[in-house]
């Protein structure tokens, strides 16, 4: 069998073993998929060298176990219940940040919805040049590619959408509540969980694609030293392992229902409410980050996305419209 007919054998025979929790024998999988016995272990053999722990016991067959911990594109694929957000997806076991793999996908012209996710980013970024540490095995690394038709002063509150988004699938999976720091970091006990790095590449008067880059700290057990205080996983705050699959295929689900809210009415509006009511930073004292960092209080988040502020030294109302602000007492 060629290689794509034999991966394509190799993931019929996966459909088959995932739809029953009993032993289905090697017989039986080549009568249903018309190969021989021969193609059906080689399936079976590839399966397992692509991680799959299958049992096999004679006179009995083959049964799939644990699927859930499985973590690559057709596990991602399966059950995704979106229409376009997620699709399609591009899986990648290391690459060097799934942001520049999306902005290469978007200039060969791919569709909105487009998903890359990784396994390990060697060069993962964050905001302000900072470094994201994407190790293997514990986090949800990944980029979705946005095409909204509006111009770039538009595009700012997407940032703010993905963050909401984001926060309720982890509400909707963990039961835990996570909240939101303008404009999108997400916490949960004061500390990071998830950080969200937009990109966009746009001409003065119309945007050519949004970069959503998203990184989840799920199944993290330790973070090294310098980010001990201040960044944490959902692990670490139940002491219950989550399925990375769902966070991502949950993610995308309340990403398509929000950005279809978004495109519906033009704008943030119908999720500014909600978005308030997540928001930790309204109500606190906070430091601006500008190149003269000054002290505020957090009044209001506007429609087009941007932290409405009264400074604490001369009590003037103004609004920030991007970067950073740190809480006073926090992160
Ligand atoms: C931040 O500084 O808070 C933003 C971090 C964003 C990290 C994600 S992980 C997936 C995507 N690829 C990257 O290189 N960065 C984003």
């Amino acid at each position: 069998m060629s290689g794509k007919a034999g991966e394509r054998a190799m993931y019929r025979i996966l459909e088959l073993l995932r739809q029953t929790d009993a032993f289905v024998s090697g017989e039986e999988i080549g009568r249903q998929l018309s190969v021989s016995r021969a193609a059906v272990w080689k399936g079976i053999r590839k399966l397992r060298q692509e991680g799959y722990e299958i049992e096999a016991v004679t006179n009995r067959g083959y049964r799939l176990i644990s699927p859930e911990t499985m973590y690559n594109r057709q596990e991602l694929e399966t059950g995704m219940k979106t229409r376009y957000m997620g699709h399609p997806i591009y899986f990648y076991a290391e690459t060097d940040s799934t942001n520049n793999r999306i902005r290469q996908l978007a200039v060969e012209g791919a569709a909105e919805g487009t998903l890359a996710v990784a396994e390990v980013q060697t060069m993962g970024r964050g905001r302000r040049g900072k470094q994201w540490s994407s190790p293997v095995g514990s986090g949800a690394w990944f980029s979705l590619l946005l095409r909204p038709d509006i111009p770039p002063a538009e595009a700012s509150v997407l940032t703010l959408l993905g963050g909401l988004a984001v926060c309720r699938a982890l509400e909707d999976i963990s039961g835990m509540q996570p909240v939101i720091k303008w404009p999108n970091d997400i916490l949960l006990n004061g500390k990071k969980l998830v950080g969200i790095l937009t990109e966009m590449d746009c001409e003065m008067s119309q945007v050519h694609f949004v970069v959503l880059g998203i990184g989840i700290n799920v199944n993290t057990k330790a973070f090294p030293p310098e980010l001990e205080e201040v960044a944490t996983s959902l692990f670490l705050e139940s002491g219950k392992t989550f399925s990375r699959k769902l966070v991502v295929q949950k993610t995308m689900e309340r990403l398509e229902e929000y950005y279809d809210i978004f495109l519906a009415a033009g704008g943030f509006a119908p999720l500014l409410d909600e978005y308030r009511r997540r928001c930790v930073t309204l109500g606190r004292e906070v430091t601006v980050l500008e190149e003269k960092s000054f002290l505020a209080t957090a009044l209001d988040v506007t429609p087009e996305g941007e932290l409405l502020v009264r400074r604490s030294d001369t009590g003037e109302e103004m609004v920030i419209y991007s970067g950073e602000v740190s809480i006073r007492g926090g992160v």
